[in-house]
């Protein structure tokens, strides 16, 4: 049993590797935050993935080209000189959305996406959209130039339970977005439901997904064991062991659209434990470990590879990178915390033994 009381999954076909050795990765889907936060943060995910997909859901947030352009510059010079790292960024999509903005960033290289939060959704969400119908202008204009559209998939209505907003979201957004744009890219971001595999794996291949390490390790209990655990409460929150498992069999099936999203999401130890606690889990500092561990218990270690270095950069249309990185069989110990922004954050995994351990680019390990 883990900290939170959830059962270890066993390993389900013993595997004689040790060593991994594949296409350096990417995360598509990570909160890098602002300020001191982003300095305390960002390099834990440098130093793992080549590049990685910036969410815009800042508390002020980026709307526009030259807010994206200044806010990689500041990313970039937070950046270790020594680590080599590109971050994609993204447009918050809000009811009044400039398309010429939109179209302008993507042409110019500054916008890789857009992300679509429906209004107050989660952390910073209160800009985002509250009518799909409103930027139907601008899904039109993204379909047409192929940028993507990355979508928080919840329903926010005080009358839908928490646990069935992702697939009420399906029900009356997601399935009327891929209806009405079938040309659009879209991807269904942290996907925590058998019902949103079902739908990815059904739709063409337009339609992707990203899945976080913790979505796949934990279910909603995880919250709830012994007391009430806010390190393991996010968005969209864990659901049932039946879905988790079927994020499980997704993400280590082979099939390519299903890609690296860590969903990474610092927030201080005090705004986690509070009574009204932030929703985010802060996975960046050993998101590969957690990853690969999972590809080696479900016996699918040949698989990982495709999930996190090439599914991602074929969806987008962007080269695979071509450097390597080592992963070996080795006990990595998670710290219970670590500074950050004259704070402490709490590490995903906090107090636990992971089994293996980054060892970093191919060209330096010995
Ligand atoms: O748990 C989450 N945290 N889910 C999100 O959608 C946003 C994120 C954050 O920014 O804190
Ligand atoms: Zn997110």
């Amino acid at each position: 049993m883990n900290q939170a009381g959830v059962k270890h999954n066993t390993i389900k076909t013993h595997s004689l590797t040790d060593r991994l050795v594949i296409r350096r990765p990417d995360d598509w889907h990570v909160h890098l935050r602002d300020g001191d936060m982003l300095k305390s943060v960002v390099n834990y995910t440098a130093r793992q993935f080549a590049r990685a997909i910036v969410m815009p859901n800042l508390p002020s947030p980026i709307t526009t080209a030259k807010a994206a352009e200044e806010y990689r510059a500041r990313i970039v010079k937070a950046v270790a000189s020594d680590i080599d790292f590109q971050p994609l960024m993204t447009c918050y999509l809000t009811d009044a959305i400039d398309a010429n903005e939109v179209a302008l960033g993507f042409d110019k290289g500054i916008f890789s996406a857009c992300k679509l939060y429906p209004a107050n959704a989660t952390t910073n969400s209160s800009h985002g959209v509250t009518d799909i119908k409103k930027i139907y202008p601008v899904l039109e204009v993204m379909q047409r130039i192929g940028m993507p559209l990355l979508v928080h998939g919840e329903v926010t209505d005080s009358d839908i339970d928490i646990f069935d907003r992702e697939a009420v979201f399906i029900e009356r957004t997601m399935s009327k977005i891929t209806a009405n744009f079938p040309a659009l890219k879209v991807v269904f971001e942290h996907i925590t439901t058998a019902d949103a595999v079902a739908f990815v794996e059904e739709s063409g291949p337009l339609v992707g997904a990203t899945i976080t390490p913790h979505h796949l390790d934990f279910n909603r209990n995880a919250m709830f064991q012994g007391g009430i655990k806010p390190h393991y409460y996010c968005l969209p929150v864990a659901k049932r062991e039946v879905h988790r498992l079927a994020l499980r069999r997704a993400v280590t099936s082979g099939s390519a659209k299903f890609f690296l999203g860590t969903d990474s999401a610092p927030h201080t130890v005090g705004a986690k434990e509070s009574a009204c606690g932030c929703a985010g889990i802060f996975n960046a500092p050993y998101a590969l470990e957690s990853y690969v561990q999972v590809f080696e218990e479900e016996g699918k270690l040949e698989n990982f590879e495709a999930f996190a270095s090439e599914n991602g950069p074929k969806f987008y249309g962007l080269p695979m990178n071509s450097e390597h990185i080592v992963l070996e069989r080795q006990d990595t110990n998670v710290p219970s915390d670590m500074d950050a922004a004259g704070a402490q954050v709490i590490p995903y995994r906090a107090n636990e033994v992971l089994r293996w351990q980054f060892k970093g680019p191919e060209a330096t390990v010995a």
